[in-house]
């Protein structure tokens, strides 16, 4: 049993990514998004960037095997050895799958999984509002948790940007293929008694602070 192979799971501005911040601060374990990956892979113009691109814009899931191959790379850095934050991954039964596997094969398995629980109305207030740090990709949101400089980041001075899939059309179908692909994960995690349901209609602090109680003590 690893009690810090961790996964936080839950709908588009959920709050993955702002609860991310404080659980890997807590736990000491390294924060592994695959949306910020692939939003560097876009960046840095790399074809499997480019390619990917084409999905995120939509709103659609890039392919199962170009994210079961990111992730198999990042689980398999030194960092990871205590244990890991996924935010974003898996999305897909079979990526669920292909995580199981991949743990199993170094004597592993998930040892909680987060689900951050908020309404679809609140989800896309936050993401039509949320701007993100070009260089340390931490979100704010223009009234919910305004910078305290307009358009620049509080962590590190870099600057804040809209992304490209956080309009209103786009935020839409991403709700909808969470729906779809994403939300029957929660039943396969309900069946490895691993899912903590946490109230995500809350001040992110107190959000963070059932989170932490989900997951147990530092060791
Ligand atoms: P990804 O980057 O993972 O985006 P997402 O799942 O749509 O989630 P978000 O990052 O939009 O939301 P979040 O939950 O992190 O919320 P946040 O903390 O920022 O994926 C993007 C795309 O990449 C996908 O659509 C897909 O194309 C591709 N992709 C990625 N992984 C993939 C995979 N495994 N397979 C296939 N494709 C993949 O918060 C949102 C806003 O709300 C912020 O403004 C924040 O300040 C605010 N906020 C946060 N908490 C609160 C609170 N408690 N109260 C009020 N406001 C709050
Ligand atoms: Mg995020």
């Amino acid at each position: 049993m690893a009690q810090f192979d961790l996964i936080i799971l839950g709908p588009p501005g959920a709050g993955k990514g702002t609860q991310a911040s404080g659980i890997v601060e807590t736990y000491g374990v390294p924060h592994i998004s695959t949306g910020d990956m692939l939003r560097d892979a876009v960046k840095n113009q790399t074809a499997m960037g480019l390619e990917a691109k084409k999905y995120m814009d939509k709103g659609e899931l890039v392919p199962d095997e170009v994210v079961i191959g990111i992730v198999r790379d990042r689980l398999q850095q030194p960092d990871t050895s205590k244990g890991f934050l996924l935010d974003g991954f898996p999305r897909t039964i079979p990526q669920a799958e292909a995580l199981d596997q991949m743990l199993a094969g170094i004597e592993r398995n998930v040892g909680k999984v987060i689900a951050i629980l908020v309404n679809d109305e609140a989800l896309v207030k936050r993401l039509t509002g949320r701007r993100i740090c070009r260089d340390c990709q931490a979100p704010v949101h223009v009234v919910f948790n305004p910078p305290k400089v307009e358009g620049i980041c509080d962590k590190c001075g870099g600057e804040l940007y809209q992304r490209d899939d956080d309009t209103e059309a786009t935020v839409r179908n991403r709700l909808e293929v969470y729906r779809q692909q994403t939300e029957p994960l929660i039943e396969y995690y309900d069946k490895q008694s691993v899912i903590a349901r946490i109230d995500g209609d809350q001040a992110p602090g107190a959000v963070l602070e059932d989170v932490k109680a989900a997951i147990g003590p530092v060791l």
